[in-house]
């Protein structure tokens, strides 16, 4: 800096600025430095990003069949229902139902074979068991969770147990008529 030898003042604005600069620049280091470790904590792992969304083919998914896929490291039901099973979820009353949902809102448009759901229980989270004989039938042809006794119905709707909500149904659209994106 300049000596103020005019006398005028300005070396005492000159000062101020370079102290401000200083401060500024200082700053700016210093909040960098705090800032990068945290961006760098919240970022997704790489391979979490790679599952952001998923396609599945349902080509070898046949009529009254299930599979389980898995996105964001969570199961999801993809189930192909049976005419029976889409005539049993649209006979019920949905006003009488817990989580009000038609199958038709579940399911979409001339696809209503196609249920696909999160495979979490909305109770505490467990995985229920798909229709099966034996012991974890559920009661209502759709989905069984063993950890508490919640039935849940062929459109994945909350019928029994202390589940509040039906099971989730994830975004996803069709993508042509065999294939699916979910996410
Ligand atoms: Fe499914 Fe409790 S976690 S009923």
């Amino acid at each position: 800096l300049k000596e103020d030898n005019a006398g005028d003042g300005n070396d005492g604005v000159r000062r101020r600025d370079f102290l401000d600069i200083a401060a500024v620049s200082f700053g700016v280091v210093g909040v960098g430095a705090v800032a990068f470790p945290l961006v760098n904590q919240m970022a997704p792992p790489a391979d979490v990003m790679a599952l952001a969304s998923i396609e599945v083919d349902l080509t070898n998914i046949a009529e009254g069949q299930a599979i389980k896929a898995s996105w964001r490291k969570q199961p999801v039901f993809i189930r192909n229902l049976t005419q029976a099973e889409i005539d049993e979820a649209n006979a019920v009353d949905v006003s009488g139902l817990r989580d009000k949902e038609s199958l038709a809102e579940r399911t979409k448009e001339g696809k209503a074979n196609w249920l696909v759901t999160m495979g979490v229980c909305t109770h505490l989270g467990c995985v229920p068991t798909g229709v099966v004989t034996g012991e974890n039938k559920g009661d209502y042809n759709g989905y069984f969770c063993p950890c508490h006794g919640s039935h849940y119905d062929t459109a994945g709707r909350i019928r029994k147990g202390p589940a509040p909500t039906n099971l989730v149904v994830p975004e996803f659209e069709f993508l042509d008529d065999s294939t699916i994106r979910i996410g």
